[in-house]
């Protein structure tokens, strides 16, 4: 049908059809991507081709943020492909947020993907690898997660007709909102003791032995829904190449979509330009800053240094070094995309940073403030903009989007416990993390109950 699977790394480049079940090559153990015969299939000529399925709303499949691109990521029928009316999430102007980033109005975008129907990104891959699960006949899906891919998986497989969907989570570390989603969506919720990381090493061995579709962004079909999220930001500047992605790195499962996106598009000749990525990693989830900028580790044309790599992750387990951050969602030491996000930041010119605690509490209660509500981890890329405006890295007038990944309702604690007068809470959730300052706090007010003092307060 014009798509199979082909290992990433340039020294192998072994392919399997789409119909295999794999997660890393068989042969050298790289990570997969999907790919295409592109010359085999209907590519359109411009982007604006997409435009004329706006008007067919009424099929769910073109009502999907995601399938409405079916042509760019064509590894299954259309007909078959799963939807709960994801991507519903457009590119908008925040002339607030850019003056809080030091930038000129106009200059900056959000691409608020808390809209999807779990509330985060997640739900673009979901719908993705969903389809491939069912694709292969899967009966069950897992994942490891720091919360949304649950929320996600749980959602999409009582949609795709799987039977009980896994997920494992680390204990203590998932926010209330996306453990209460995947309860509620009748996911078999695996808490072991130990860290996302952990998580994710037991999921593997558990799908492969019991084989149960793994749903991680590990899976290369997963990353094809992603992807959709970089055509959306294009579609919203009527095709036109913004000067920035923005975007928060965790297990970096969305910058190396984005930079698959843009290498096609490219390929494609649908886009003549192409944008800087930026990633953002919290100061205390940092294993792509490190490798990155302190390291020196690059793609290099896909001769990845792996002796680096292992040396720097022995030397963190040596000093028992884990990641811990209030940005949840992204508290990860081993990013298991690693290879194919230094891949996006070569193509994309690309640059990494990492944003305190602080930072990210300050640009969330900025986002707020303006009208988009996000989680910590989403805010890591509006704090991450703001500091390569500060370095002028990013220039003022340059056209930049930044990635809001998931809802503020995910983790109410962090946001209460930034606004509230609870010292107590603030204590436990933010105290110990070194915020010492809520400079954009907007405190409930106390007042008696009494309608004179109320109107007092209020006039
Ligand atoms: N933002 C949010 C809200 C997330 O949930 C995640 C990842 C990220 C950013 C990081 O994205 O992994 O593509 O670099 N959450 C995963 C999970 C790990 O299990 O829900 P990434």
């Amino acid at each position: 049908m014009g798509a199979f699977q082909r290992c990433i790394n340039p020294q192998c480049q072994a392919t399997f059809d789409v119909s295999e079940v794999l997660h890393r090559c068989p042969k050298c153990g790289s990570l997969l991507d999907v790919d295409y015969e592109w010359d085999k299939l209907q590519v359109p000529s411009s982007l604006s081709h997409f435009e004329k399925y706006w008007s067919e709303r009424s099929n769910p499949r073109r009502f999907s943020g995601v399938w409405r691109f079916h042509e760019l990521l064509p590894f299954a029928p259309l007909e078959e492909c799963v939807t709960v009316g994801e991507g519903q999430t457009i590119l908008q102007r925040n002339d607030g947020v850019a003056a809080y980033v030091g930038k000129s109005a106009g200059s900056l975008f959000l691409q608020y993907e808390g809209l999807n129907p779990s509330g985060s990104f997640k739900d673009n891959g979901m719908a993705a690898g969903t389809t491939h699960g069912r694709l292969v006949g899967a009966k069950s899906a897992a994942c490891a997660s720091t919360g949304n891919t649950s929320a996600s998986l749980a959602l999409y497989c009582s949609t795709a007709k799987f039977g009980k969907s896994i997920v494992f989570i680390g204990s203590g570390k998932i926010a209330y909102g996306k453990l209460s989603q995947a309860l509620d969506y009748g996911a078999r919720t695996i808490q072991i003791k130990g860290d996302f990381d952990d998580a994710m090493a037991r999921v593997q061995e558990v799908s492969k032995a019991l084989g149960i579709y793994l749903l991680n962004s590990l899976n290369p079909f997963r990353l094809e829904g992603q992807k959709t999220i970089m055509f959306r930001v294009l579609e919203a500047l009527r095709w036109e190449v913004p000067d920035w992605i923005v975007v928060p790195g965790g297990n970096l499962g969305n910058s190396s979509a984005f930079g698959k996106a843009f290498i096609e598009l490219h390929k494609l000749g649908l886009i003549k330009k192409v944008p800087r990525l930026a990633v953002v990693n919290a100061a205390g989830a940092d294993s792509l800053y490190r490798l990155y900028n302190e390291e020196g580790l690059r793609w290099n044309g896909g001769n990845i240094d792996k002796a680096k790599i292992d040396a720097f992750y022995s030397q963190m387990d040596k000093e028992n070094r884990r990641a811990s951050t209030i940005a949840s969602a992204i508290e990860i030491n081993r990013p298991v995309n690693l290879t194919k996000c230094l891949r996006a930041l070569d193509f994309c010119d690309g640059v990494v940073r990492k944003v305190s605690e602080q930072e990210i509490l300050d640009a969330k209660a900025q986002i707020g403030a303006n009208g988009f509500g996000c989680e910590p981890a989403s805010a890591a890329s509006v704090a991450g903009a703001k500091q390569l405006v500060a370095e002028g890295v990013i220039g003022k007038d340059e056209r930049i989007a930044c990635v809001l990944t998931g809802h503020q309702l995910k983790d109410p604690n962090a946001t209460v416990a930034y606004h509230g007068n609870d010292r107590e809470f603030y204590e436990k959730i933010l105290g110990t993390r070194g915020v010492k300052t809520t400079e954009f706090a907007n405190r409930p007010i106390v007042v008696d109950n009494d309608v004179d003092r109320i109107l007092d307060l209020l006039k």
